[in-house]
């Protein structure tokens, strides 16, 4: 068992542990009082960058460097948006922090703001998330109400709003500017990039996009200093220049058939035989695990023998993946057949597609349509070769598309077949003993 204190999750169990007294009786605030009576926005900035933090949200971005990206001397308007969206399957970490600990969440986003010079704050949050919009307008009341937000926060001169915008739900109103779109009241079209949201973003002025546990480390950082968050977790590899390590605490979800599902906070780095037997309680039923996906649907599959790699925003790339992702684990177990994952992903992106780059509109239609005829039992060898064309030719990797949700629908395509071709293979030849090896046009099939 891992020998690790929670820091992010420390509140949570605590009787009303939303409630300010509680978070302020916990140590709650002392940092922001702290460093708005002293501290420069820039050594905020400078400390988030030397800690390493990288951002939780999914792709992993080195946070010091994207705050560095808003125009030097500029004095205008400048937004922060919190991605609260939390729309990637499996991802629940941010719900716990919104909806147990809102001010450990507020800390975060009044310290980073500071530290960009943003002025105002949007949590864009989905709506399927009722109580941690109770809870964090409750809060932002809270804080409001005890100075901590508004004009001239405890007398510093610095002045911050947090507005909340809730969103209708769709998954690509995570994708940041998807986001920035749908807070400007527009459909969450992502926009192409560049120019990038620190530079021209919310409304056309300088924005930063951060998730909701990125901006909770800022806090702990500026708390417990920048050895402390750098003393956990993978250091860069010398030997690979494009990786700067990944440090600090993470949340980690585990979901799926497993006997403790939950959520666990461990230093990045743990493996994911940990993360299922050390805090998951081990696969159900007495069963083994065939296969785990790692932070989301769309990073892919990690097969049993790839669980001992680190769970870092490297580990699941050496095994193909797509990344870490959110951190949110589902373990699929020894009976679960791999057409049924490929289906479930291939029917999510295709709903989940904004439509507007064609390789994506058409590619995650096309390859659900593949998939049901080969679950529907008219499936050929050869549609897995098609799906593996179809999943090499989108995303923002090939160049084909305008945002990463293509990326997304293609990683699980390539991991399920390449990792479990034959196991697919065998299905196809079970299922259509008499037109497997077809290479003749096939109709597709609807449902
Ligand atoms: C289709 C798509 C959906 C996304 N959904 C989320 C989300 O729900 N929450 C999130 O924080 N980031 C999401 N992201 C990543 C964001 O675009 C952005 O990188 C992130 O919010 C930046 O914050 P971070 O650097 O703190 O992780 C998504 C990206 C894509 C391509
Ligand atoms: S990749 Fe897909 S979701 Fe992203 S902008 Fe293009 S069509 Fe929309």
């Amino acid at each position: 068992m891992i020998d690790y204190q929670p820091v992010l999750l420390a509140n949570i169990g605590k009787k009303d542990s939303h409630a300010l007294a509680v978070y302020e009786a916990g140590g709650g605030y002392r940092t922001l009082k702290k460093v708005l009576g002293g501290t420069s926005p820039a050594d905020v900035a400078a400390a988030v960058r030397a800690s390493g933090l990288r951002g939780r949200g999914g792709a992993g971005f080195a946070t010091g460097l994207k705050w560095s990206f808003i125009p030097d001397r500029y004095s205008g308007q400048i937004y922060m948006c919190v991605n609260a969206d939390e729309s990637e399957p499996g991802t629940f970490c941010n719900r716990v922090l919104m909806e147990l600990d809102p001010h450990q969440v507020l800390e975060g986003i009044i310290l980073s703001c500071f530290a960009t010079a943003a002025d105002t704050a949007y949590i864009y949050l989905r709506c399927e998330y009722p109580l941690a919009y109770k809870r964090l307008q409750a809060a932002i009341g809270e804080c409001r109400a005890a100075g901590y937000l508004g004009e001239n926060i405890l007398g510093s001169g610095f002045s911050l709003e947090i507005h909340i915008h809730r969103g209708a739900a769709a998954y690509v109103c995570g994708e940041e500017t998807g986001l920035i779109e749908s807070i400007e009241g527009k459909r969450a079209c992502p926009r192409i990039k560049p120019p990038f949201p620190a530079v021209e973003g919310l409304f056309g002025k300088p924005t930063i996009v951060n998730n909701i546990e990125t901006l909770a480390c800022v806090t702990h950082i500026m708390t417990r200093g920048v050895d402390w968050f750098r003393s956990m977790g993978t250091p860069s590899d010398p030997k690979n220049p494009r990786d700067p390590g990944s440090y600090g605490p993470k949340i980690f979800g585990i979901s799926g058939h497993v006997n403790k599902p939950g959520y666990y906070e461990a230093p990045l780095g743990i493996t994911t035989r940990e993360l299922i037997n050390d805090f998951g309680g081990g696969v159900w039923k007495g069963r083994r695990a065939k296969a785990a996906v790692p932070g989301g649907i769309s990073t892919g599959l990690l097969t049993e023998a790839e669980f001992d790699l680190p769970l870092d925003f490297t580990g699941p790339i050496k095994a193909g993946c797509l990344g870490l992702g959110t951190g949110c684990m589902v373990v699929l177990d020894e009976t679960y057949p791999i057409i049924d994952f490929l289906h479930n992903s291939c029917r999510f992106f295709n709903h989940e597609s904004c439509g507007q780059c064609t390789p994506c509109r058409e590619g995650t239609r096309w390859a659900l349509e593949l998939v049901q005829r080969i679950r529907a039992g008219r499936g050929r060898i050869l549609d897995l070769d098609l799906l593996l064309e179809i999943a090499d030719g989108i995303g923002i990797i090939p160049g084909t598309t305008i945002c990463g949700l293509a990326d997304g629908a293609a990683w699980p395509i390539k991991m399920a077949i390449r990792k479990f071709r034959d196991e697919l293979e065998e299905y196809i030849k079970q299922t259509n003993p008499d037109g497997y090896a077809s290479t003749e046009p096939a109709l597709a099939t609807a449902q």
